[in-house]
């Protein structure tokens, strides 16, 4: 079945709101008249509003990089879903592997963010992906088979439309080491089966699944050429508009 492609820049923690919004007038030239695929960014929380206003009229979406599950109160620092909703975001990433190393994110968490960011009718991208020490010890398709499990715990499979998985290995991100197209195609074909098992496979057919981990613009097309390969979620790249736009055309 034909999937549209998705890639994603996220911007983690750089650029100033005035870098940010140069940034984003430089991708809506850079991908002016692009329609073949989908296009997001995701800024820091503090940038969402340039950037929103920056793309106006584009079909690039905003997302953040991260969301709360609770409504609002006296939770000190954090961002709700109807607040980014409300700020002119269309998605959110939920469960990034550096959320999961450094803030303490479980599967659990994972799962409450992306149920708060669907009932706000925002789209959301969840993360899943072994470390390097899971991969050499052989347990990669466990690790991936309950992060898949704990994110989706609950869900209906009506919900999963507005659901985009991103697969990046761990130890891929941020290291110059990319998977191999081939290793990448194994694991996506495998959370696919997840999928279709739990959800079925019309679910399973649609859902795109991303690649993340060190895309460049020099890897893109062949990782984006696998079967089970409907993107991308850039780190790195996405920072630099000639990089990423290359990125996005490289998607069939
Ligand atoms: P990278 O990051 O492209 O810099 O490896 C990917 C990601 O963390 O989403």
């Amino acid at each position: 079945m034909a999937r549209r492609s998705f890639v994603a820049g996220n911007w983690k923690m750089n650029k100033t709101p005035q870098e940010a919004r140069a940034l984003a007038l430089e991708l809506r030239a850079g991908l002016e008249g692009w329609r073949q695929g989908d296009v997001g960014v995701f800024p820091p929380y503090v940038s969402l509003g340039v950037v929103t206003e920056a793309l106006k009229g584009t079909p690039i979406i905003v997302g953040a990089q991260n969301v709360f599950w609770e409504k609002s109160g006296a939770f000190t620092g954090e961002v709700s879903a109807g607040m980014l909703a409300a700020s002119g975001c269309a998605c959110a990433i939920v469960g990034h592997s550096e959320r999961r190393q450094y803030f303490g994110e479980t599967d659990e968490t994972v799962n409450k963010r992306l149920k708060a960011a669907l009932a706000q009718k925002l789209k959301a991208i969840v993360c899943v992906g072994e470390t390097k020490d899971e991969r050499v010890g052989g347990t990669t398709q466990q690790v991936v088979k309950r992060q898949v499990a704990g994110a989706f715990a609950g869900l209906k499979a009506e919900e999963m439309a507005e659901v985009t998985v991103a697969y990046e290995p761990v130890w891929a991100i941020g290291t110059g080491l990319t998977a191999t197209p081939a290793q990448a195609q194994e694991v996506h074909a495998f959370i696919r089966q997840l999928l279709a098992e739990r959800f079925g496979t019309g679910v399973a057919d649609s859902l795109r699944i991303q690649y993340g981990g060190s895309v460049k613009a020099d890897n893109a097309k062949e990782l984006l050429a696998q079967p089970d390969i409907d993107g991308a979620l850039v780190g790195g790249a996405s920072l630099v508009a000639k990089d990423f736009v290359a990125i996005v055309k490289a998607a069939k």
